[in-house]
């Protein structure tokens, strides 16, 4: 990938591809800018060489062409404060009336086009769109590190319309952090994987089985690995078969190719009812009952697993242990903040995966105890789960 140091944008028209998907409330207060934010510098130097920045993303995922909700146009406050600079807003990504509205911009402009996804062309493999997009800039920039695990039309077939194309700084911070994780990583090496559902990290977790020293397991994913480990699933209503399937075979993989070790949670906490104020027991992971729901790893398995963080040099964590947003079962996910934050203060390298694990860490008060935050939750697991070879990225290189 080329980056864009180096390189004059000046009265160059540059297509921005950024990830503004960023959770908003109806008020329309965006709760985590960072997307935005760690896209800047990138903005930034296209305007300060002179060149025109012209912002493609999409928000949310709409389906039936234009919905309010999803207009890019609720980001244009936050967007123009952060610049502090004005930011002119474009309701299509397409046709002449954009195309004309660029041509009366002044170099060093910035303009931010209306939602991407608002075409159902961009998540197909439609060449007309790409053509249609491409039509509007001499340049192309990817800074969408959230999304290049999409094979979308503004990801992966826009570039190769551009001679010029480049990976702006976000993209190319966020796959330093992660190399660091693969090529360079310093043992022991720690993955924590939590959230919610054992599909979404079970080939992350194959990727990551190559890289690392321990895989510490929580949230969602801990019965799935009981049971396959157990070799005899709860004969409940509610266990999970297919999960139970996934991790029997991840654990079969563990032991035939990998010298990493797995842990489960001796203990955790458990609920019989999934809300608030629901009464919630410690129980030891061979007694948890049919029927009933964990919700963070217990008090044990908080210290075993801060022990094992504390001696680690790198760190991966992606996903809570538990429901962190419940007071009462924030316990596991800050027991793991904490221990991050103190082995990074000792030197380890530790990144923080996007969506979840982000917003808790952000929570719990240790956003800036840690190495690296990622702006990518399923990005980054996709990255790892393709060992580093994504289409998005591949289009890059040249
Ligand atoms: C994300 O938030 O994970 C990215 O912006 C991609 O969004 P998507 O899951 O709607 O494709």
């Amino acid at each position: 990938m080329v980056g864009i140091q180096g390189i004059s944008f000046k009265d160059k028209k540059v297509l921005i591809r950024v990830d503004f998907n960023v959770p908003i409330t109806d008020q329309d207060i965006i709760t985590d800018d960072r997307r935005i934010r760690n896209s800047l510098p990138t903005i930034q130097k296209v305007i300060a060489d002179g060149g025109i920045a012209i912002l493609l993303s999409h928000f949310g995922r709409p389906k039936n062409g234009y919905e309010a909700r999803y207009s890019l146009s609720r980001l244009l406050p936050t967007l123009t404060t952060l610049l502090q600079h004005p930011v002119a807003f474009a309701p299509d990504c397409i046709g002449t009336a954009v195309q004309e509205q660029i041509d009366q911009l002044a170099p060093g402009s910035i303009l931010l086009l209306e939602n991407v996804r608002f075409y159902a062309a961009e998540t197909l493999e439609d060449n007309n769109f790409a053509q249609a997009l491409a039509a509007l800039a001499d340049v192309y920039i990817n800074e969408a590190f959230g999304t290049i695990h999409r094979n979308h039309v503004s990801t992966c077939l826009l570039p190769a319309f551009f001679k010029e194309r480049y990976a702006g700084y976000l993209l190319q911070q966020e796959i330093a952090a992660m190399d660091k994780l693969f090529s360079k990583a310093q043992s022991p090496v720690i993955a924590i994987m939590g959230g919610n559902k054992l599909v979404d990290k079970a080939k992350p977790i194959e990727g990551l089985m190559r890289y690392v020293d321990h895989i510490l397991i929580g949230g969602g994913l801990i019965l799935p690995f009981y049971h396959a480990k157990a070799k005899q699933a709860r004969d409940c209503a509610d266990s999970d078969a297919s999960a139970e399937a996934m991790a029997s075979k991840l654990l079969d993989l563990l032991m035939r190719n990998s010298h990493a070790q797995l842990w489960l949670p001796t203990d955790v906490l458990t609920v019989f009812e999934m809300h608030e104020q629901c009464a919630v027991s410690t129980v030891s992971l061979t007694d948890c009952l049919c029927g009933s729901y964990v919700v963070d790893i217990g008090p044990v398995t908080q210290a075993h697993f801060a022990a094992l963080i504390g001696e680690a040099k790198t760190i991966l964590w992606a996903g809570p242990m538990g429901i962190f947003e419940w007071s009462q079962c924030a316990g596991g996910t800050l027991a793991i903040a904490q221990a991050i934050a103190k082995a990074t203060e000792r030197g380890a390298y530790s990144i923080v995966g996007g969506g979840d694990s982000a917003a808790a860490i952000t929570q719990l008060g240790y956003e800036n105890e840690v190495s690296y935050i990622s702006t990518g939750g399923g990005a980054l697991l996709a990255y790892i789960a393709a060992d580093r070879k994504l289409p998005s990225l591949e289009v890059l290189k040249r």
